[in-house]
């Protein structure tokens, strides 16, 4: 029931949350000719300005330019058909495109979301900035509604559904009674330090290197811009790692042929992020779909955050066009299912991935199993497609 003072709206589908999930759906469901506002609490810079991984699966690349927005990421972006990893002072190459027959794209996340956003913002009234106080009500009846304040004014925004793309920290996961949820959870002993400069990427692809000192990845957002990560102890603080301390020890993580190509440079952003895996299930209840971060996470390797997320809305926006096209539910009542199938095979992936590469506790036999592995991975054909096949990304059945 609306109150004094209270101006009511409605859509097809309501939005929380304007990460890549939230508008990558809203621009997809745009273009199939269904109705939805997204709703943010924070500003456009500052959505804009937040800087996650850059590694787009092939499916991702192909939901972009399906939502009509890829002409900058396919003129920008760069085709990998490989990566290194290291080890024991040398390296090996895992063929994507020759293993798998596919290839990956390096493209900023924060580039993706530039080009999401500016497409939202040519429509008035799509994406409401800085809203406050989002509450969700109704969401098991057929007429869901969402409460909100925007620009000092409240809000009741009725809807047909609401999809939840709030991230972890978000309301809507919130919104569905404890007991219907479980929650998985792994988190691992440890942090990523990144840093981020315009420097040239020391080597042409991606480099991920495990050493007795712990994980390090070489990434790029660009030819003349590099994203360096090291595995780091979760209690450290960034005020810790001034630029000279983290050059240093990348460095001596690396072996010696890529190392001396290493080239550093002033940091333009470092940062420490906790690694974590965590899924809830079921990703729906009543009329509320869960999408990307606000139902699942995965470590940071492999880079499977912004992908699970993008198959998650391929699977949203199939369901609800079917739905408002032919009038069946029949898809939308499957997306729990046929969404956590895929996720479940890349929380697989990242924690066998991220076990691979890291530095646990010093435990030698699980550090010889470590080696012993990754020397199986250098060697066997079987063993490299299976991280390959994984890594693009698997098909959707
Ligand atoms: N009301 C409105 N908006 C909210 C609320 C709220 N109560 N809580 C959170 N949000 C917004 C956040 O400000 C953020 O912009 O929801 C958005 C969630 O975006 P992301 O955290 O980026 O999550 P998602 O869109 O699912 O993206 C998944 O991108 O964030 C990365 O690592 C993540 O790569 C993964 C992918
Ligand atoms: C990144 O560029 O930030 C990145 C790339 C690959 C990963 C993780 C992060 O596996």
């Amino acid at each position: 029931m609306s109150t004094s003072g209270e101006s009511v709206l409605r859509t097809q589908v309501a939005i929380v949350g304007a990460g890549p999930s939230g508008l990558l759906l809203s621009q997809l469901l745009a273009s199939q000719g269904v109705d939805s506002i997204v709703l943010e609490k924070e500003s456009p810079e500052h959505v804009q300005g937040r800087i996650r991984a850059g590694l787009l699966e092939w499916t991702t690349v192909e939901l972009v330019q399906e939502a009509g927005i890829g002409a900058r990421m396919m003129r920008e972006g760069l085709v990998h058909n490989g990566f290194d990893v290291a080890f024991a002072d040398s390296g090996h190459r895992i063929d994507l495109k020759g293993l798998s027959g596919r290839s990956v794209l390096v493209y900023g996340q924060n580039e993706l979301q530039k080009d999401l956003i500016e497409a939202r913002s040519a429509v008035p009234g799509a994406v409401l900035w800085q809203v406050g106080d989002v509450a969700l009500h109704g969401i098991d009846t057929r007429a869901p509604r969402l409460t909100y304040v925007h620009e000092r004014h409240r809000y009741e925004l009725n809807c047909d559904f609401v999809a939840g793309c709030d991230g972890f920290h978000g309301v809507c996961r919130a919104a569905i009674p404890r007991e219907k949820l479980t929650q998985y959870e792994r988190v691992y002993p440890f942090g990523w330090l990144g840093l981020l400069a315009d420097v040239p990427p020391l080597h042409h692809e991606l480099l991920y290197a495990y050493h007795g000192r712990g994980f390090a990845l070489c990434s790029m957002r660009s030819r003349g811009r590099s994203r360096y990560y090291v595995q780091c102890p979760l209690e450290d603080k960034v005020d810790e790692w001034p630029d000279g301390r983290f050059w240093e020890e990348l460095e001596a993580r690396l072996p010696e042929r890529y190392a001396r190509q290493l080239v550093s440079g002033p940091s333009l952003e470092k940062s420490i992020v906790p690694l974590r895996s965590f899924v809830t299930e079921p990703m729906q209840f009543g009329r509320l779909h869960l999408v990307g971060d606000a139902a699942h996470i995965v470590p940071p390797t492999g880079a499977k955050g912004l992908n699970l997320a993008a198959a998650d809305v391929r699977v949203l926006a199939r369901g609800l066009v079917e739905f408002y096209r032919a009038g069946s539910p029949t898809l939308l009542e499957e997306y729990s299912a046929r969404a956590l199938k895929r996720v479940w095979k890349a929380t697989r992936f990242s924690w066998w991935f991220t076990t691979l590469l890291h530095r646990f506790s010093a435990d030698p036999f699980a550090e010889r199993l470590q080696l012993a592995e990754l020397e199986y991975l250098a060697g066997s054909a079987a063993a490299a497609r299976s991280l390959a096949e994984n890594y693009v990304g698997l098909s959707f059945d």
